[in-house]
């Protein structure tokens, strides 16, 4: 049997939403009740790095996550690597002496090998990455002729928010019509470059793993809370045009007023759920209070905040001196516990404190 292997890398940032996603009209599929906004993190922090290959010479499909070999048999996996096979091409490399038809990729099997550069376990949004890296390193080597619009349809089968890390700068996911999931996927508002001033800033409040997976969170909440039909049909609608206007016209003060009160519903569906679901602690409200202040205080919104299904704060600040700023007023109002160190509490670019 031939001996070759072929094999691609690539690396993916995890993204942050400033309109959230929360609940889903199809489980299976993964199809959500409301656009979402997000912006994707520059590749420096957070990111995955997947290496995916496939050799005559594997007999099944294999998978390490940071070292450590982790089940493929999850229907999410599953449904992933399912439509890559159905859409892959043939590839032919002739200096490796590699020539694989297209229908020969059933049987071909798979090695995967992701890391990510910070901790899985620290209640930071891993599987949006991780399988938004997946699904694009797959596609590289099994050539699909798809776009990353395309693609993004299929990693949202893996994890939902995983769709819009298919590109940089801002991206919306859009939630689509159809029930076949079909239209249901990322589009890029804006490159990386649109609005390249703003810095954000991850405080690790805790690093502790969320108590209530999105999955089930979202469940219940649909299923309970009255509130999210009110916000699924009449709030976020409005918000998606305001937050896409905001972004197109880099107009902060109102980005930062919708991505707070957006993040702020987000939290007040989860308390509405039955039972109630707690994402913030108390050192998030705390954070939330010294920004609005000092916001309030400068008369024009300096920075916003979002926080996902966990207590960490993600802060956006308006530019490099405000960051700078803000970092400051982090480590003296919330410095990290003892036995945390700086690089595992504040995720971004310290440089600015130079
Ligand atoms: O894609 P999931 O199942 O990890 O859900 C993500 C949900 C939030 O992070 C809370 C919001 C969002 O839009 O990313």
């Amino acid at each position: 049997p031939a001996k070759w292997v072929s094999m691609v890398t690539a690396r993916t940032p995890t993204n942050i939403a400033v309109i959230k996603y929360w609940g889903k009209r199809d489980e299976t599929l993964i199809l959500p009740i409301n656009d979402s906004i997000s912006v994707t993190l520059d590749p420096n922090h957070l990111c995955t790095t997947t290496t995916v290959s496939c050799s005559p010479s594997f007999d099944q499909d294999r998978m390490w996550l940071n070292g450590k070999e982790i089940s493929l048999q999850g229907g999410r996996f599953q449904s992933c690597l399912r439509e890559i096979r159905a859409r892959a091409q043939d590839v032919e490399d002739e200096k490796k002496g590699i020539k694989i038809k297209k229908e020969d990729w059933q049987n071909l099997h798979l090695h995967i090998a992701s890391y990510n550069n910070f901790p899985t376990a620290a209640g930071l949004a891993s599987s949006a990455a991780g399988l938004a890296c997946l699904v694009f390193s797959l596609a590289k080597l099994m050539n699909l002729k798809e776009d990353n619009s395309q693609l993004s349809a299929i990693a949202r089968q893996g994890s939902g928010s995983a769709c819009r890390s298919l590109y940089g700068g801002f991206v919306k996911w859009v939630m689509g019509k159809e029930d076949n999931g079909s239209d249901s996927l990322a589009v890029q508002l804006a490159d990386e470059k649109h609005w390249d001033e703003l810095v954000i800033i991850i405080a690790v409040v805790s690093a502790r793993q969320k108590e209530t997976s999105s999955t089930s969170g979202m469940r219940d909440t649909v299923e309970t809370s009255a509130l999210i039909q009110h916000r699924a049909k009449e709030v976020v609608p409005k918000r998606i045009i305001q937050m896409e206007d905001a972004i197109q016209k880099r107009d902060f003060p109102s980005f930062a007023r919708l991505a707070c009160t957006d993040s702020n519903q987000f939290h007040a569906v989860c308390l509405d759920t039955y039972p109630p679901i707690f994402y913030m602690n108390d050192t998030s409200h705390r954070i939330i209070s010294c920004v609005e202040k000092w916001n309030r205080a400068e008369g024009t919104p300096q920075v916003a905040y979002t926080f996902d299904a966990g207590p960490n704060a993600v802060m956006i600040a308006r530019n490099r001196k405000t960051a700078a700023l803000l970092l400051q007023r982090l480590l003296y109002n919330f410095p990290p516990q003892s036995d945390t160190d700086l690089d595992s509490y504040i995720i971004g670019d310290k440089s600015i404190l130079e």
